[in-house]
């Protein structure tokens, strides 16, 4: 099969296309990554080239040792991706120790992949151990409300959580785990890399302040909807602390209680406290 025509490749474009046409994607906002199942890259192995260097990924992932992402480009618009995939994404292979990574297709005209790459695959690390290997697409984006909570709430899980799941109904069933919170930090790095996957252990988002949010899930469609969900109930958030500085009425814990009974989903309790 033709690469470009693969559907993981065309659901992986689709989705750059998406977040574009949401304005999440400023420039070279963002980045995307999608751990390529094994039948997937064998009908595809005719295009992968072995002839590219081993570079160090900046981090290990002995996790991820032989497998193969679907990733953006570092400096590459996601608003270009749909014009032409092959010069702003690319395949990379991860090697035997989990410390290195080669391209093996795409970035035609030069260049490496996301410079979030290891936070991309620290939390595929994390996310395919924690999911027994169902999570396969990570997801950084740069969406305004979420940023602008965290210029105006406590940088605390537990506050993101709540307030989030208090502006839509169906919040505490697309994100029940919650909402984790990175406090600022240089992005790019192994630093960053860590503290992120070690609030993916626990949770499918998590959000760096001033800064983006991060989703993991099983496919495109359950990724990007998450962030689009997160970014819609940060959306009404910023719209009704912008009409009042208080709710005149919310949903309360009990509330959420007989939710999370009708729609079979375990709300932590830590997250259901009285205010
Ligand atoms: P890249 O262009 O290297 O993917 O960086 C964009 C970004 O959002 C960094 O956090
Ligand atoms: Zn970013």
């Amino acid at each position: 099969m033709k690469l470009l025509e693969a559907p993981f490749v065309q659901g992986f474009i689709r989705m750059c296309d998406d977040g574009f046409h949401q304005n999440w994607h400023e420039r070279n906002g963002g980045n995307l990554s999608y751990r390529i199942k094994s039948e997937e890259i064998e009908s595809v192995k005719e295009e992968l080239s072995r002839d590219k260097p081993w570079q160090p990924i900046g981090t290990g992932v002995p996790g991820l040792k032989g497998e193969y992402f679907l990733v953006t480009g570092s400096g590459k618009y996601f608003r270009n991706v749909i014009l032409d995939p092959a010069a702003n994404i690319c395949v990379v292979e991860v090697d035997e120790t989990g410390e290195n990574y080669r391209i093996c297709w795409g970035l035609v005209d030069g260049g490496r992949p996301t410079s979030e790459l290891p936070s991309h695959l620290m939390n595929h690390e994390v996310k395919k151990a924690a999911s027994g290997g169902r999570h396969r697409v990570i997801y950084h984006a740069h969406p305004a409300n979420i940023i602008a909570l965290t210029f105006v709430l406590p940088l605390e899980d537990k506050v993101f959580t709540r307030e989030l799941w208090e502006m839509a109904t169906e919040c505490p069933v697309v994100f029940p785990a919650g909402v984790g919170v990175v406090g600022w930090m240089v992005p790019g790095g192994r630093d960053i890399a860590v503290a992120t996957s070690e609030l993916m252990k626990r949770y499918d988002v998590a959000v760096w302040t001033h800064h983006g949010c991060f989703c993991s899930g099983e496919d495109f469609d359950l990724t990007f909807g998450l962030m689009h969900t997160v970014e819609k109930s940060a959306e009404i958030l910023v719209k009704v602390m912008s009409i009042r500085p208080d709710k005149l009425q919310t949903i309360r814990p009990r509330e959420f209680r007989d939710l999370a009974a009708d729609f079979h989903v375990t709300l932590p309790e830590e997250f259901l406290f009285e205010k």
